[in-house]
């Protein structure tokens, strides 16, 4: 029975309906403007708002409702990985609430926590720390989420934070260097860093594409939103393009993003500099953007490649406009992977 996997953002919706089995193979893929602007539901209001998205796109593309995978934004899932001096599993077990507080955005009485030792150092090796993934689920938004499938008659089979299905899209091996991913949509980021096929660090950031149309509109008189995003697909960060004018509007709106990633280069080099990151990655809508790609390896100084979101997929796969599919393809991984 073939799967669909949907993911709810603020630019887009995103569906693909695979069969599964190895490798999914792709029979259809959705992309609809999210004219309603929202990823996650606040309130029943919002919640109705997205509801009628939803059903727009399950009805206008026939999208099957028997087995459905959701994507969760992390405004609803907040993943993180701490380092914490090594502890038994009694010992974590009662400071865990504790390190929640201080590392997941979301209040005590809301949260959900789950959480796995990703490495606990040898006895022997005190000085190191141990790793320790958090996965923090804000129950009330996560209740109004998956009631919009209820009522529209989808009883969601899996739902997952999008890091993971990014990561999973993306097929770490163990031979692949130490990567900083990069994953930019329109209103989130995503910094992962994988170093052979672990998540060593997770953080999500605001911001995107969005800020990029809107920095180009308030810098060119008379231009439209739709003219303003216009321009960004079509020049860019290229310099040699319009006398390099596009570029010199989005640059200083993309250095916030530019600095965090100059920022987590460092912490996590220092930290751990027997691995340090020799590449990134990027992924999302917006690192399809013209000069991006020459515009971060002139920034960190390192190989900077795009991601294949389609790699480990067959079928029907779209010519143009891959990136926004990746959470998608890496959600229906995850039955044949079982991780
Ligand atoms: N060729 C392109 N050049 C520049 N920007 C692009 C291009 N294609 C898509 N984008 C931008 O990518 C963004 C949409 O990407 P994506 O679909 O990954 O976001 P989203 O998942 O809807 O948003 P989010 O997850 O942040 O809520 C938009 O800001 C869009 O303008
Ligand atoms: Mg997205």
């Amino acid at each position: 029975m073939p799967a669909t996997a949907i993911d709810i953002a603020t630019y887009s919706i995103k569906a693909v309906v695979a069969k599964q089995g190895g490798t999914p193979s792709i029979t259809r893929t959705a992309l609809m403007k999210n004219s309603s602007g929202l990823g996650f539901p606040k309130d029943e209001m919002q919640a109705e708002k997205i509801l009628k998205e939803v059903d727009q796109i399950f009805h206008d593309h026939n999208l099957p409702k028997t087995d459905v995978y959701l994507s969760l934004p992390e405004e609803v899932v907040s993943t993180k990985v701490i380092y914490l001096p090594p502890l038994s599993d009694a010992e974590l077990a009662s400071a865990i609430d504790w390190q929640a507080e201080q590392h997941i955005p979301i209040p005590l009485n809301q949260l959900t926590l789950e959480y796995q030792v990703l490495y606990r150092p040898p006895k022997k090796q005190t000085d190191q720390p141990m790793r320790v993934l958090l996965v923090g689920t804000r129950k009330n938004v996560a209740e109004l989420y998956s009631d919009i499938f209820v009522s529209l008659g989808i009883q969601p089979k899996i739902m997952e934070t999008q890091a993971f299905s990014i990561m999973r899209a993306l097929g770490f091996e163990e031979s692949d260097p130490t990567t900083l991913v990069v994953h930019i949509g329109a209103d989130n980021t995503q910094l992962a860093i994988v170093d052979k096929t672990e998540i060593k660090l997770v953080t999500n950031k605001k911001g995107g594409g969005t800020i990029l149309t809107k920095a180009i509109q308030q810098a060119v008189t008379n231009v439209t939103p739709e003219q303003a995003e216009e321009y960004k697909h079509t020049y860019g960060l290229q310099t040699e393009q319009l006398q390099g004018k596009i570029a010199q509007i989005l640059m200083p709106a993309l250095n916030p993003l530019t600095q965090e990633i100059v920022k987590t280069l460092r912490y996590f080099n220092n930290e751990q500099p027997q691995s340090p990151v020799t590449r990134i990655v990027l992924a999302g809508g917006t690192s399809q953007m013209p000069g991006i790609l020459s515009y971060f390896t002139q920034q960190t100084n390192l190989e900077v490649l795009l991601a294949a979101p389609f790699a480990g997929t067959n079928g029907e796969i779209p010519e143009e406009n891959q990136q926004p599919f990746v959470v998608c393809n890496g959600l229906l991984m995850r039955k044949n992977s079982n991780k």
